[in-house]
């Protein structure tokens, strides 16, 4: 159990060593994710190391949307304050909370050697390590082996293959009986998942990516709002109306129910797909998004999650230390293994057990190499009110609210407003 009172604590502690533990076992509280598996095996790892380490930890619920999780720990760090030591820390996050981070470049050591350069280059800001990497994700396409089979159907490469195949695996469901079958589920709530998604559309366009490294707005193109276009086709038409308010979650829910022929999310959601209680065990492949005809390849967008330890927090050394614990080898081998978390560390990849429990991890290597990172090194701390504007925009295309032509000028005007003089 992970939320152990203060008295059980005691108890623990003077279970193990009273005399190394009494004078400075403390309580860390820790904000483990909260969808999927993410909680379960968290908490798992964190109690693992209090039991290790004679400490306590205590489980602290983040809201599910990354949104409003980073919205939340804002508020709280303007107090200079927080109600967690430990933070799993988004990889676009480490420019807007930069100023209220712990430096951990004394406490990793060389451990960050072990970890994917660019990786650790991102959490690194003027020369502080501000987050140890945890796991990496980079956007999939989630396919039904079994009805591609039945269809006659091959993977599809492009987002036209890709609509056709949709289209009719969902009539030929619906025909069957199944009414409520879908083609095609992902992220099109207005919140950043949406903003994942629509970067991999206009950048497998060849539509950049929002803002380019120089800070020159230059989502305002015609590739881009071909790519919108194109996605805005597929609501009411392969995917339900619903995908409009749908998150990770909710996307899984469907195609993990067996009610969609495809899916659009991140490696989490195939241990998941693969539990013996899932109707889809052993059905399911993933292979690279679709790309535009003539193109060499897709887009998957970069994303991934890092420990961070608040600057306010009144343990930072056991913080930090359960961080490292939480990020070593072992643990995101277990978490590869059991919860097919991308591990961060390139010796993890070549390691047999992990390739075993998640075939797609070696065969998409170059998915997750080339995947494509949202504009935040660029934009710092304007980074939220950029995807904010570049969610709202494509959710007014894809809710049939506005064109593709006329978002994306209005999109840019926003983000120069944004931007003003510079970033
Ligand atoms: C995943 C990604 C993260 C991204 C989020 C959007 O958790 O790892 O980088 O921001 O999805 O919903």
């Amino acid at each position: 159990m992970l939320k152990i009172t203060g008295q059980i604590a005691q108890i623990c502690a003077a279970g193990m060593s009273v005399f190394s533990l009494a004078a400075h076992a403390v309580t860390v509280t820790i904000a483990c994710g909260s969808s999927g598996n993410d909680v379960e095996f968290c908490q798992k790892h964190a109690e693992a190391w209090a039991k290790k380490t004679g400490n306590t930890v205590r489980s602290y619920s983040p809201p599910n949307n990354p949104t409003e999780a980073l919205a939340l720990y804002r508020q709280q760090f303007a107090a200079k304050a927080s109600e967690v030591d430990v933070l799993l820390m988004d990889i676009v996050w480490p420019g807007v909370l930069r100023d209220h981070l712990l430096d951990l470049t004394k406490y990793a050591g060389d451990a960050t050697k072990s970890h994917f350069p660019a990786i650790v280059a991102n959490n690194t800001v003027g020369g502080k390590l501000l987050g140890v990497p945890w796991y990496t994700d980079a956007g999939l396409l989630y396919y039904r082996k079994d009805l591609l089979d039945k269809y006659g159907l091959k993977i599809p490469q492009t987002w036209d293959e890709f609509a056709a195949a949709a289209k009719k695996i969902q009539d030929g469901e619906r025909t069957a009986g199944d009414k409520d079958f879908q083609g095609f589920v992902f992220q099109a709530k207005a919140y950043e998942g949406l903003s994942c998604n629509a970067l991999e559309w206009v950048s497998s366009y060849g539509g950049g990516t929002i803002i380019d490294a120089d800070g020159k707005v230059t989502i305002n193109n015609p590739s881009a709002a071909k790519a919108l276009t194109m996605a805005a086709g597929w609501i009411g038409t392969i995917a339900p109306k619903g995908v409009l308010n749908y998150s990770e979650e909710e996307a899984r829910g469907v195609f993990q129910n067996g009610k969609s022929a495809f899916m659009r999310n991140w490696p989490y959601a195939y241990s998941l797909s693969q539990k013996s209680e899932s109707p889809i065990k052993g059905k399911v492949g993933v292979a690279p998004l679709p790309k535009q005809a003539g193109a060499k390849q897709g887009a998957a967008t970069l994303g991934g999650w890092n420990l961070a330890v608040s600057k306010y927090s009144k343990n930072p050394d056991a913080a930090a230390d359960l961080v490292l614990y939480m990020t070593n080898a072992a643990t995101q081998k277990d978490r590869a293994i059991r919860g097919s978390f991308n591990p961060t560390r390139p010796d993890t990849y070549r390691d047999k057990e992990v390739g075993a429990a998640n075939p797609f991890m070696a065969s998409l290597e170059d998915v997750f190499a080339n995947s494509v990172a949202r504009p935040t090194t660029v934009t710092g701390l304007k980074y939220p009110e950029v995807s904010q504007a570049f969610w709202d925009a494509s959710h007014e295309v894809l809710s049939g609210k506005a064109k593709a032509e006329d978002a994306l000028k209005k999109l840019e005007g926003r983000l120069n407003q944004i931007k003003r003089n510079k970033w």
